[in-house]
């Protein structure tokens, strides 16, 4: 690392988007307590991570990263990470088969807790109140307490994640994602009388596996058939939280973020000379960095110096978030920099933070048309740079929520209302993020 790095050291930079804890001593002993907790993740998951995020960088595999936009300690069970994790698993199958290569699965998920928000304050009927950043932090509902920011959330958020991880690593290795169960649920939707023009491309997938089966190639034989490597991310926002959960790898000597696999910078917190950056740049893990249309081509060029000295493929993904209507006028600038620089990043579209609108109805909400139409130019702008398009990024649920309009489900902005559960932005339901992964099939294919 060019310059001496501690976990602390990020305390003597400008932060911005974290909170004012009321209270210090309450503050001292959650962080202690974090600090006395096993790490979430190991460091030799972390590198394997950033080995495969290479394999993203160099075109031979392909990243989806999805969850929640925010995990929330009234949504946690069972059922929800299974189902999280079910579609994620599906995309991920239906990908496969576009890319023809393999897909890096990583959740939004075990620590996707803190939120970043576009004002400090909200006012409703004349009453101002502290915004709510997440579950890690304070709570939804608008009264001054339930806003005050409480230590002890970090501990629950933590215990969250750690159950999480858990279960993630036992439907990983014990059998529940097997392809050929996983491509079941898949023909299950396609089979549903309205969702007829996916049917061909799963049809094509089956023809695959009872090829692969009639030449003995089957679960019982092949373990990558049986079992996959699931990964965890969230942003890391809350530097206390990050702080108190970096550990040193035994093995190594080096710093590793023990919160999950691969932590991001967001898009409101990765000013060059700020915190987050400081503390992210001295850890192992693989890092994302969000780019909107504020970063401009010279601070890119700044981050990725500062962030990857050694120009270690994996080390960093570049996740576009800039709209549909944005996409064409800054991302290839972006591009042109990276190249410029020589850089090895993986470019990954997420194709919802620039897309978010208020509908009639006042809910905050994203429309399908203009997910997908993002994906679609960004896929373009790769093609005509001559760059690889190596992943999407999304904020999706098992559940059949009704947050985003339109797709195959048909959420229309009446349709709002009916089921809008999410703690902060709206998430694709699982016959849209699955749909998604359809149509990001179809351009991995012209890709070929
Ligand atoms: C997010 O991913 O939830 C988020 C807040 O994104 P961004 O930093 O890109 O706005
Ligand atoms: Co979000």
């Amino acid at each position: 690392m060019s310059e001496a790095w501690n976990k602390s050291g990020w305390r003597d930079f400008p932060r911005v988007q974290m909170p004012d804890w009321p209270d210090a001593d309450l503050l001292s002993t959650a962080e202690a307590r974090l600090l006395k907790s096993p790490p979430l993740v190991f460091a030799g998951e972390v590198s394997q991570l950033k080995h495969k995020l290479g394999e993203v960088c160099e075109g031979r595999a392909f990243l989806l990263q999805g969850g929640d936009c925010a995990e929330s300690f009234q949504e946690y069970s069972a059922d929800t990470i299974r189902d999280t994790f079910r579609v994620l698993l599906q995309m991920a199958v239906v990908l496969t088969f576009g890319a023809k290569c393999s897909v890096v699965k990583i959740g939004r998920i075990a620590g996707q807790f803190a939120k970043p928000r576009s004002a400090p304050t909200e006012t409703r009927n004349g009453i101002e109140l502290p915004s709510y950043r997440g579950d890690i932090i304070n709570d939804l509902e608008f009264t001054v307490a339930a806003r005050t920011p409480v230590p002890d959330r970090m501990l629950r958020a933590y215990s969250q994640s750690a159950a999480t991880i858990n279960l993630l690593r036992a439907f990983s290795q014990g059998g529940y994602a097997d392809i050929h169960r996983v491509h079941t649920w898949t023909l299950e939707f396609t089979s549903r009388n309205e969702i007829h023009k996916y049917r061909e491309l799963a049809a094509r997938i089956t023809d695959a596996l009872d090829f692969m089966e009639a030449a003995g190639l089957n679960s019982s034989n092949i373990s990558s058939l049986k079992r996959v490597d699931f990964y965890t991310s969230h942003e890391a926002l809350l530097l206390e939280y990050e702080e108190a959960l970096c550990r040193v790898d035994s093995l190594s000597g080096r710093n590793v973020a023990g919160s999950g696999h691969l932590i991001w910078i967001g898009d409101r917190t990765r000013q060059p000379d700020g915190a987050h950056v400081e503390f992210c740049r001295g850890v192992m893990n693989p890092l994302g960095i969000k780019c909107g249309p504020s970063i401009s081509p010279d601070e890119l060029k700044v981050l990725l110096h500062k962030l990857n000295p050694n120009n270690d493929p994996g080390r960093i993904t570049l996740i576009a978030r800039f709209g549909r209507n944005k996409v064409a006028e800054y991302l290839p600038a972006l591009i042109s920099a990276v190249s410029e620089e020589g850089a090895k990043v993986v470019w990954a579209c997420d194709p919802m933070h620039g897309n978010t609108v208020k509908a009639a109805s006042g809910y905050k909400t994203r429309r399908f048309e203009s997910i997908l139409g993002e994906v679609r130019e960004f896929f373009a702008i790769h093609r005509a740079e001559g760059t690889y398009p190596g992943g999407v990024h999304c904020e999706m649920t098992g559940k059949d929520v009704t947050e985003c309009t339109g797709g195959v489900s048909a959420v229309s902005d009446e349709n709002l209302g009916d089921r809008y559960h999410t703690a902060c932005d709206p998430r694709l339901n699982s016959s849209q993020a699955l749909e998604l992964a359809f149509l990001v099939a179809e351009e991995l294919r012209a890709l070929h």
